[in-house]
């Protein structure tokens, strides 16, 4: 249980590390979470501070959740062996597809709840597409290229965003996937799509900001 808490302690800070805020702050002296959606993401951070620092935040964000997954597939195991007797090889393949699924859940509750900015902060879908890269690269895959094929349709990232955590939970219930694995990506996608409760109001009353395409914000 101890090595438990300490992998999902891990991946919530990990998902807690305010990329969006600090740009902000850092390179503007601004709180992000006062403009535009409010939202600490790539996505107003592009609106608010440009391209440089939203692609260094989307590049963040999906580190967090491939670092978390990492976390739980390798130091956890290390964490079990402390655990007396030591689990055996088959212990493992039932625990780390649970711990992987717990520290994806953690680092997209840090990511949008974060403790160093008072439980505020994005809608955790890049930090969940790096979970699903980490987890089941097909997956992943499948969500961004569905994330690219709306965007470049609609140029609306929120609903890009839903869409893409739609299809991944379609995928992991159609393709064979551990069962943590599936509630993981179920529990998690809902989680953004839900995180997203505002946008879908504009979306319903279309007043949704779009991508600008030679600007380099939304409008
Ligand atoms: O990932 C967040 C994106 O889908 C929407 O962001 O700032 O337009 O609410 P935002």
């Amino acid at each position: 249980w101890t090595a438990g808490a300490v992998g999902l302690l891990i991946a919530y800070l990990l998902g807690s590390v305010p990329t969006g805020y600090l740009a902000g702050k850092l390179l503007r002296g601004i709180d992000i979470r006062r403009h535009g959606s409010k939202s600490t993401g790539a996505t107003n951070v592009l609106r608010t501070l440009g391209k440089g620092p939203a692609l260094f935040v989307l590049v963040g964000d999906v580190l967090k959740g491939v670092g978390a997954i990492i976390v739980a597939r390798s130091f956890c195991p290390w964490l079990y062996a402390e655990i007396s007797p030591p689990p055996t090889a088959s212990d493992l393949q039932v625990w780390v597809p649970w711990a992987v699924c717990l520290a994806g859940l953690a680092v997209l509750l840090g990511h949008s709840r974060s403790i160093w900015l008072n439980f505020t902060g994005g809608k955790s879908a890049a930090a969940g597409l790096g979970v699903l890269l980490a987890m089941s690269c097909p997956v992943g895959l499948g969500a961004a290229a569905v994330f690219g094929l709306v965007l470049a349709m609609t140029r609306i990232v929120s609903l890009s965003s839903m869409l893409a955590a739609l299809t991944a939970i379609v995928l992991v219930c159609a393709v064979e996937h551990p069962l943590p694995y599936r509630l993981l990506v179920i529990g998690g996608g809902l989680y953004v799509i839900i995180r997203h409760r505002a946008n879908i109001q504009r979306l319903l009353a279309g007043a949704e900001p779009r991508l600008v395409r030679n600007g380099q914000g939304t409008k």
